[in-house]
């Protein structure tokens, strides 16, 4: 298949790999392919410039976001930053028009001086919004209504999403959630290419909610197992 990636950052590099290591075409968005390719620094994160990616990864095509989202078969991850995903993919809506949208974004404001600040090894936690009555799957969702929206990935690092195996031998769970069955299955039979064998459909995109909620916990059990960014771990709900 020809999948597009939006993104450039670390999460999207995951998927932009392994989707090549399973043979597929991948065509790869950013918002100025140039600009993306100048660059020589290190981003906040610490991850490497772009180009030094695609050195790697010659097979992956740059072009800009709606370029890469038109020439995509049909699925399309969106691994833009989750404050700027709503505007980013509303400019490209058209040609958005008819495919099927993965989301995993956190819609994290990073800048704010709460009353109560939650201290991180990296600075204070940032603040969701939306948060509680609406979520960004939902919000991207109303944006693109010619658009399959489905939130999933977003509970765990990217570089787990892309190898289950690697924690617990794949035993741990991922979730979907999307208002429109034929996505899910086609986020379902993405995930199980990956190598994940528990996906649990939690029904309507409004479960979104919950999913980016619990970025929150995943930082807190990240702490707790020592690691302060990211963090190599998985959920597994035992029933
Ligand atoms: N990394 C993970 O493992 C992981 C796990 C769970 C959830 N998430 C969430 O997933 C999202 C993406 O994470 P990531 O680590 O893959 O990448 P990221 O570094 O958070 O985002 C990078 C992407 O966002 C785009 N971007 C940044 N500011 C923008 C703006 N003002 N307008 C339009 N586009 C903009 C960048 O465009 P350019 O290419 O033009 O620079 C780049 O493609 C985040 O919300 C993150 O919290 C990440």
């Amino acid at each position: 298949m020809k999948i597009a990636v939006l993104g450039t950052g670390g999460g999207a590099r995951c998927h932009i790999a392994k989707l090549l290591e399973l043979g597929h075409e991948v065509v790869v968005g950013t918002r100025d392919p140039r600009a993306t390719l100048s660059r020589t620094e290190p981003d906040m994160m610490g991850t490497p410039p772009f180009g030094r990616f695609l050195a790697e990864h010659p097979a992956a095509d740059l072009r800009t976001f709606g370029d890469a989202a038109a020439a995509s078969d049909g699925l399309v991850i969106s691994g833009i930053d989750g404050h700027s995903a709503v505007n980013a993919l509303s400019a490209i809506a058209d040609r958005l028009a008819g495919k099927t949208l993965i989301d995993y974004a956190v819609p994290f404001i990073y800048q704010h001086e709460p009353e109560h600040p939650w201290p991180t090894p990296w600075g204070i936690m940032p603040k969701l919004e939306p948060v509680d009555t609406d979520s960004l799957g939902e919000q991207i969702q109303r944006a693109l209504p010619r658009t399959k929206v489905v939130k999933s990935f977003v509970t765990q690092e990217q570089s787990t999403v892309v190898n289950p195996a690697s924690v617990g031998d794949g035993e741990h769970t991922m979730f979907v959630a999307g208002d429109h069955m034929d996505a899910k299955q086609q986020a379902i039979d993405l995930l199980k290419s990956y190598g994940w064998t528990d996906i649990l459909d939690l029904g309507q995109l409004v479960c979104a909610r919950g999913m980016e909620m619990y970025a929150h916990m995943h930082s807190a059990i990240g702490f707790g197992l020592g690691q302060q960014f990211g963090g190599h771990f998985g959920i597994k709900v035992v029933r």
